[in-house]
């Protein structure tokens, strides 16, 4: 197979282009580096032996979209490329729409004319918004809360009703719960530029000392220990999880909506712990009033990906931050400057 990665130059694309070079995949990333760097390429390359193919495109750009396809042959794609931070999107609502929204239909319909029918799409736990339930099954009822997950539903809806009416178009909506870690080599890993939207990027910076304290939104939610709880998963895992379902669509020329989680659910205080003990730094935290629209406690039911995939999460919270903290700790500055050679401060291998 030879598979369009679409954002392969980000977070988890570069974590899944790994993963697909494992399984002896041929893979071309598309990215426009509007929230990923150049140097990414550099440090697959180390990885690979090689420099991995790239195609420097933006969804945005229509011509462009079609020339690319129109220029080569790919058998699948795995869609990543979109913008992702909550916060931004409510301050940059048709900025979300017109990128992530725009960029899939112009994806989508140059797939639909070069006769490409097999769609990996990067969904997301926020098309649930604030589950009545836990753990979330996928047939929960789809209510966001934000421009963002606003593009992530109406991009399910669209991928959704191209399937309907073709057939032989199939695409694996994986709706992420929250994806976290590195991988083991030190030498990708998520490099948020500015203030880190997520906990755990914020955790490590602060373990570096790049910011003070964290900020824990709310310590009386209705939970173990009064903090939110969410279902953390390894960026390795979830890199897996999208080979995985490339080969349930060659398999079984089906669609589906499936969820990638632990089925655990961690605390904020839960996961700062156990980042303290694998990196050997405190992390210093205040509770702060808790944030409009954010919830109490959100984990996957994911049994529905071991049926349809064979896949389950296999590391645990304290692999996750050991791995994150070793990206941290080796890459302070991100992809800014070279990798350090230097075991982690706490001697994490
Ligand atoms: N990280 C998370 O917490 C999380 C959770 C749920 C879902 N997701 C989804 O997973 C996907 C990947 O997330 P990530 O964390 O790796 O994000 P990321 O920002 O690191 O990666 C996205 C990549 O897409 C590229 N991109 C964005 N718009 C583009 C465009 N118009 N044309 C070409 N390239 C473009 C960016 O440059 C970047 O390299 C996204 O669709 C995101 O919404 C992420």
């Amino acid at each position: 197979m030879r598979i369009l990665v679409t954002g392969g130059a980000g977070y988890i694309g570069s974590h899944a282009c790994l993963e697909l070079a494992g399984r002896g995949q041929e893979f071309v990333i598309a990215d426009n580096f509007s929230n990923s760097s150049p140097r990414v390429l550099e440090r697959l390359a180390t990885l690979l032996g090689q420099a991995p193919a790239l195609r420097q495109v933006d969804l945005r750009d229509r011509a462009a979209v079609d020339a690319l396809f129109a220029g080569e042959r790919f058998d699948a794609v795995i869609h990543f490329a979109a913008l992702k931070a909550v916060g931004e999107s409510c301050e940059r609502p048709l900025d979300y729409f017109d990128n992530n929204i725009g960029g899939t239909i112009h994806l989508l319909q140059a797939m639909r004319s070069q006769g490409v029918h097999r769609l990996v799409f990067s969904s997301s736990a926020t098309v649930y918004g604030d589950p009545d339930s836990v753990p979330v099954r996928e047939d929960a009822p789809l209510r966001v809360t934000n421009p963002y997950g606003r593009t992530k539903l109406v991009m399910e809806q669209l991928i959704g009703d191209l399937c309907a009416s073709d057939p032989g178009f199939h695409a694996v909506n994986l709706r992420y719960f929250n994806p976290v870690g590195a991988h083991a080599s030190g030498l990708i890993g998520e490099a948020p530029g500015g203030v880190p939207n997520n906990l755990m990027p914020y955790v490590c910076q602060v373990a570096v000392r790049q910011r003070e304290r964290l900020a824990v939104f709310g310590g009386d939610w209705p939970t173990v220990d009064g903090t939110g709880v969410r279902d953390y998963i390894h960026v390795v895992d979830l890199a897996r999880a999208h080979a995985d379902a490339l080969e349930f669509l060659l398999r079984e020329a089906r669609s589906a909506n499936i969820n990638l989680g632990t089925g655990r659910g961690t605390s904020v205080l839960e996961l700062v712990r156990a980042f303290e003990d694998a990196s050997g730094h405190a992390v210093p935290f205040d509770i702060v009033p808790r944030r409009p629209g954010d919830v109490a406690e959100v984990y996957a039911d994911p049994s529905l990906a071991q049926e349809l995939l064979g896949w389950r999460a296999e590391h645990g919270i304290e692999a996750m931050c050991r791995d994150a903290w070793r990206w941290q700790s080796r890459n302070p500055r991100g992809y800014e400057a070279a990798a350090t050679e230097a075991p982690a401060a706490d001697g994490a291998s």
